[in-house]
Parts: structure tokens; C-alpha cells; sequence
């Protein structure tokens, strides 16, 4: 179990980072036309991560390992970089960060379900979590006006932060 413990420490980091960057973005994104709509998307998507973080830590717990709990160690542990302007108040540029941040979720939801075959109730839950993350990219490329970033190829890997 201790992989799985790890992994989900990762995960339960990356998504605490991601959640900081979103809920920036929610307090300063600018647009007249785009402001409401992503003000109250990037809403719905930092209350999304605020739940999982929970159930997550609660795996970890449920498992016999201690959940990752510290500003420091989240950001230690966390394969997703603080985001900073313009990524948090540019629509573009937040997408696209998201984009990115995404894609390393992704993977390492990937990575826990492989790695949860003895726990299924956390295996259940990375597949809820797949589709959910598929379709909040889906959300984002289709509200991008432009090309998204491609991820790097050892971005694959869950292992590598996304260029700021
Ligand atoms: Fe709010």
C-alpha cells in the first residue's frame, strides 16, 4: 500500500495547487464578455477539487498513511506550479494553464487506478475522476480560441511541472 499512499499524497498535492490557481483566477479574471462566465465556471471547478481533496486525504488515511497536510508540503509534493498573472487573471493564458495542469492530473489519475487494483473503492473513485477531468478539458479546449499547449512529452509521466 505504500505506493498507493504516495500516489495519492501526489495527487491530493497537486490538486490542493491546482484548487489555489483556480480560485485566483476566479477572484481576478477580467473580460467583459468572458468575466461572469469564467468567474462562475473556475467557481464550480475549485468547489469540485475543495471535495476531493477531502476524500482523497481520507483514502489516505482509510489506508494506514497520513495525509500530506502542510502549505509547504502541498507545494513541495505538487507536480502543478503556482500560477501567477496572466494565467490567473487572462482568459486565454488561464486556460491554457489549465490546460496543462490538467493534463498532469490526468495522468496521475491514471497512475492511482493502476496502482489501486487492492482498493477498489479508490479505484472506483480515480475512474468517477477520469471522466470528470476529461470532460473539464473538453470544457476548457472548446472555450479556447486558440491552439492549447501541448503537454510535454514526459508531462506523460505526472512527474513534471508545467512551465510557468
Ligand atoms: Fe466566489
Amino acid at each position: 500500500m505504500e505506493e498507493l499512499i504516495s500516489k495519492l499524497n501526489t495527487l491530493l498535492s497537486s490538486i490542493y495547487v491546482q484548487r489555489a490557481n483556480i480560485q485566483a483566477a476566479h477572484w481576478n479574471i477580467k473580460g467583459c464578455h468572458a468575466f461572469i462566465t469564467f468567474h462562475n465556471y473556475y467557481g464550480e471547478l475549485y468547489d469540485y477539487n475543495s471535495t476531493h481533496i477531502d476524500m482523497l486525504a481520507e483514502f489516505v488515511r482509510i489506508y494506514g498513511g497520513t495525509p500530506t497536510s502542510t502549505l509547504t508540503a502541498f507545494l513541495v509534493q505538487s507536480t502543478v506550479s503556482e500560477a501567477s498573472a496572466p494565467a490567473v487573471n487572462d482568459v486565454q493564458a488561464s486556460i491554457q494553464e489549465n490546460l496543462l495542469s490538467n493534463a498532469n492530473i490526468h495522468a496521475q489519475l491514471m497512475g492511482v487506478f493502476k496502482a489501486s487494483d487492492e482498493a477498489p473503492d479508490v479505484n472506483d473513485y480515480m475512474a468517477a475522476m477520469i471522466a470528470d477531468f476529461g470532460k473539464r478539458s473538453w470544457f476548457l479546449r472548446s472555450s479556447s480560441k486558440v491552439e492549447p499547449a501541448k503537454p510535454s512529452a514526459n508531462l506523460g509521466e505526472g512527474l513534471v511541472k508545467p512551465e510557468a
